[in-house]
C-alpha cells in the first residue's frame, strides 16, 4: 500500500521506518521538498522510502498519518492540500501542545475543541482518525516491548476508516482487543487533554516507554 508520513520528527520517522517495514511505499513529506532529515530518512529506510512536501507526500498516498506539530498541523495539512487528502483515511497522532511559556506545556485546543475536531472541519471530505497521540514514538510501532501493550484509543466519524486504521495498529503490534473505539472525533477532546497526566506520568516514572491499560 502507498502511505504518507507528514512530518520529519521523530514520530515520522519512527511510523515512516515501520510502514517501510512491513512492505508498504513511504512517502515523507515536509515544508520544503528537499528537507535534510526526511532525504536523510528515506536514504535510511530502504527501497520503499521517498520523500516530498507535504502535498507531494498527501497526493502520493491512500492514506495519510499527520505526524506534524499539533500547533502547526492545520497549516501542514492546508500545505498537504484538500484536494489530496479527500476521501483518504487521515490517522492524526498530533498533540496540540504549546511550549511556548516553556515547560510543562500547555494545551493549545481544549475542552470544548480538538485538534483532531479542527482538522476534520478543516478537510470534511478526509476521514480523520485520532490515534496513537497517547503513547511515545517508539511505542507506537512496538508496544511489545512494554511488559504488555496495554490500551490504545481511536476516535472518528467513518467507521470503515476506524478498521483500517485498527488493521494498521494490528500491524504495528496492538492486539485487537488493545484497541479501544471511543466514538465519533469528538472524543479527540479527551485523548489531548490526556497529555497533561501522561507527562506527569513521565515525570514520576522517569521513562516515555509506559502505556496504561483499561479494565472493567
Ligand atoms: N514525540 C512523541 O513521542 C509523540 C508521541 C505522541 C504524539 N506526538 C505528536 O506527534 C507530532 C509529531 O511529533 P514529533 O516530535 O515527531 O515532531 P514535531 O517536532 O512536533 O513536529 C515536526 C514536524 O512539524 C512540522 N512543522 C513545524 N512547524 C511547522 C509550521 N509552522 N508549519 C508547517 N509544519 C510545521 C515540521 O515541518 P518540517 O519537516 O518542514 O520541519 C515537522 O515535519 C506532534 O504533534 C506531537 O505532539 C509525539
Amino acid at each position: 500500500m502507498k502511505l504518507a508520513v507528514l512530518g520529519t520528527g521523530g514520530v515520522g520517522q519512527t511510523i515512516g521506518s515501520k510502514l517501510v517495514e512491513l512492505g508498504h511505499e513511504v512517502t515523507m513529506g515536509s515544508r520544503s521538498a528537499d528537507n535534510e532529515d526526511s532525504r536523510a530518512w528515506a536514504q535510511a529506510a530502504g527501497s520503499g522510502a521517498a520523500q516530498g512536501s507535504f502535498a507531494d507526500a498527501a497526493a502520493a498516498g491512500e492514506i495519510v498519518f499527520n505526524c506534524t506539530a499539533g500547533g502547526a498541523s492545520l497549516e501542514a495539512l492546508e500545505a498537504a492540500g484538500a484536494q489530496n487528502l479527500a476521501g483518504k483515511v487521515l490517522v492524526d497522532v498530533a498533540n496540540p501542545l504549546d511550549f511556548s511559556q516553556g515547560m510543562p506545556p500547555t494545551l493549545s485546543v481544549c475542552n470544548d475543541d480538538s485538534l483532531g475536531e479542527r482538522i476534520q472541519a478543516a478537510h470534511p471530505d478526509a476521514k480523520v482518525v485520532k490515534a496513537l497521540n497517547t503513547v511515545t514514538a517508539a511505542v507506537m510501532v512496538d508496544p511489545g516491548s512494554l511488559s504488555e501493550p496495554g490500551t490504545i484509543l481511536v476516535a472518528g466519524e467513518d467507521s470503515g476508516a476506524k478498521e483500517e486504521v485498527g488493521a494498521l495498529l494490528r500491524a504495528f503490534g496492538w492486539p485487537a482487543d488493545s484497541i479501544l473505539d471511543l466514538g465519533g472525533i469528538e472524543a479527540a477532546r479527551g485523548m489531548e487533554m490526556y497529555l497533561p497526566l501522561w507527562l506527569r506520568m513521565m515525570g514520576a516514572l522517569d521513562t516515555a516507554a509506559f502505556n496504561i491499560r483499561v479494565v472493567r
